[in-house]
């Protein structure tokens, strides 16, 4: 069963904080028990909290990322998680290439779980500014990860 999930991006200031916040709103109305947490596979950020206009538009559509600080993905996350969501395709071989040999925890593409989206990456917006376009796929997705873990959930309890 999957009980702890951690999402990761390039510097954990944008796309990754807003998984964890946006995830953890929908579990939590889902009344679904799990360890969320996000982390960035580069040092370039660590301590920092989420980018300043990531953080408004987030706060426009209900999500307060403001007690989040960034730290960087480590290969004791592999242990420490059931599940690791990657935000684009280069985020996910930057974690591949740290896995450690004998160790099987999944690791998943967040717009694996938005299979309506026309992307298969989360587009940054630290480069396209377009907060919003991203924070709505990744509530897509959120929607799609929690609707797979219920039915797992359910599956392993019924
Ligand atoms: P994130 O976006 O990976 O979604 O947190 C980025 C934030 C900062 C930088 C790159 C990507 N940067 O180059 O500092």
């Amino acid at each position: 069963m999957v009980r702890s999930v951690l999402f990761v991006c390039l510097g954990n200031i944008c796309r990754s904080p807003t998984a964890e916040a946006v995830f953890r709103t929908a579990a939590s109305s889902a009344n679904l028990d799990i360890q969320i947490d996000s982390a960035g596979t580069s040092d370039w950020h660590i301590g920092d909290p989420p980018y300043g206009p990531m953080q408004r538009a987030a706060k426009g559509l209900g999500y307060d990322l403001s007690d989040l600080r960034a730290r960087q993905f480590s290969v004791s996350d592999f242990y420490n998680f059931d599940l690791i969501i990657a935000m684009d395709e280069s985020n996910l071989s930057n974690i591949e290439a740290l896995r450690p040999s004998g160790v099987h925890t999944p690791v998943k593409k967040m717009l694996d779980f938005a299979p309506d989206a026309e992307e298969s990456d989360v587009p940054d917006p630290y480069y396209t500014r377009e907060y919003e376009r991203s924070i709505h796929l990744i509530e897509a997705a959120s929607e799609g990860l929690l609707g797979k873990l219920h039915c797992r959930d359910q599956r392993l309890t019924a």
